[in-house]
């Protein structure tokens, strides 16, 4: 696939290898031809301000001249996603004994997880670079995501994900009518068929394969729709999930060129990453030391979050390092507590993923390695109705009662 003069990518100026610096022209590609490191956009910035955002479409095409879009993007059918609340939670706050907590809910956007974001950015540079088709592996959201802007888009879509995956994914990426096909293995198994695939099938983008440099860039609106939403300054501290690890480092990338770009103050801000117990790979790597990420067999109910080879997993550590931030786990049983404190303090019903993080926070206060005094983020990524077989156990009604006052007396829940 070759790019014309008519190719729009923005700002963005050329692909750079994260490992060994190496640059190349902007095209469908993703990996060093020198050391086969991951490939990254490189930019040049021009015209962005405070005031040019504030006066932008009210989703993340605000910030398109901060990504690898074209100039049009807002006018080209999508999903729109972005823009979703940032609430105070001075409740959860309380409960935990924290000064100062927002929640960023992700589950607000289109189909109820911040992938629409890393979507919409991978559809619009995907047509750009001529390809037909938006597939992916997914661990469930994604393929949510991929399914329906292909849909909007008016393009056939082609999603692959892991068969004992919950029902409630199975069924909300079914439903937009695509090419659909489960398969017997773990999400890493089926990213190494994508990866297959990908390499037989030269119009297909495979959003987080073979386009993953521009798909990850979409990420970086979390980090500043967050600083927005602070009316332009960034939080002291940000708890964020890990899966592959690119919401993460891609928020750090977003808080780091804010800066750089004079959008916010320069001032330092730590960075903590969140996993299940049953797929701990880089907080492990984390604790041990280790600056390269061991593979391990994915075990949770955080299904979302089961990457048990993360391809940004150094990075993640990287970041956490830098800003003096840690990369923490927590046990499916702390998971279920953390969806539920969430939903009892704050009605915000977050899915395994959003368990995740917030078991991770309260475990980080517990253990004094997150400061309670300082200003606090943490990501709700995604929806609890995506998810209800990890709560359904424990969460019930009251009571069941006759339609008379008799019996709701005598339920004694007056
Ligand atoms: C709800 C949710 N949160 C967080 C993540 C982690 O994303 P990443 O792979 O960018 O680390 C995922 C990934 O699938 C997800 O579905
Ligand atoms: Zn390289």
């Amino acid at each position: 696939m070759a790019l014309t003069p008519a190719t729009d990518l923005g700002p963005a100026t050329a692909l750079v290898c994260r490992e060994c610096g190496t640059t190349r022209d902007l095209g469908p590609f993703y990996a060093c031809e020198e050391c086969f490191g991951p490939l990254e956009i490189a930019y040049d910035f021009q015209g962005v301000t405070r005031e040019s955002i504030a006066s932008g479409p009210r989703n993340i095409w605000r910030y398109r001249g901060l990504l690898p879009v074209p100039a049009n993007v807002a006018d080209t059918p999508n999903t729109e996603p972005g823009l979703t609340r940032l609430v105070r939670a001075d409740n959860l706050a309380e409960s935990l004994g924290l000064q100062s907590l927002w929640v960023k809910d992700d589950s607000g956007n289109p189909t109820h997880s911040f992938k629409d974001r890393v979507v919409a950015v991978a559809l619009a540079a995907a047509r750009e670079l001529g390809f037909k088709v938006l597939a992916c592996p997914s661990t469930g959201n994604l393929a949510n995501a991929v399914a329906a802007a292909a849909a909007r888009a008016g393009i056939r879509s082609a999603v692959f994900v892991p068969s004992d995956l919950e029902a409630q994914k199975i069924i909300t990426t079914a439903v937009y009518g695509g090419t659909f096909v489960t398969v017997d293995g773990n999400y890493d198994d089926v990213n190494r068929l994508a990866s297959e695939i990908a390499g037989e099938q030269d119009d297909w983008a495979f959003v987080n394969v073979n386009v993953r440099p521009y798909y990850a860039e979409g990420s970086k609106t979390l980090g500043y729709e967050i600083a927005e939403q602070l009316g332009w300054r960034l939080p002291d501290q940000i708890v964020v999930p890990v899966a592959s690890g690119s919401q993460l480092t891609k928020i750090d990338k977003a808080f780091q060129e804010l800066i750089k770009l004079g959008l916010v103050e320069d001032r330092p801000y730590r960075v903590f990453g969140a996993q299940a117990a049953g797929c701990d790979p880089v907080a492990a790597a984390f604790k041990a030391g280790h600056d390269v990420v061991r593979p391990v067999k994915p075990d949770t109910i955080a299904k979302s979050l089961a990457i048990g080879n993360p391809a940004d997993g150094p990075y993640v550590l990287d970041v956490a390092r830098r800003t003096g931030g840690a990369v923490e786990d927590v046990t499916d049983a702390e998971v279920v507590e953390g969806i539920r404190l969430l939903a009892r303090t704050e009605g915000i019903f977050g899915e395994t993923a959003g368990g995740v993080t917030v078991a991770t926070l309260r475990k980080l206060i517990d253990a004094g390695t997150l400061d309670p005094a300082a200003e606090t983020v943490i990501i709700n990524s995604g929806d609890g109705l995506k998810t209800l077989d990890a709560v359904a156990p424990v969460v019930a009604p009251s009571a069941n009662i006759a339609p008379s006052l008799e019996a709701f007396r005598a339920a004694g829940l007056a």
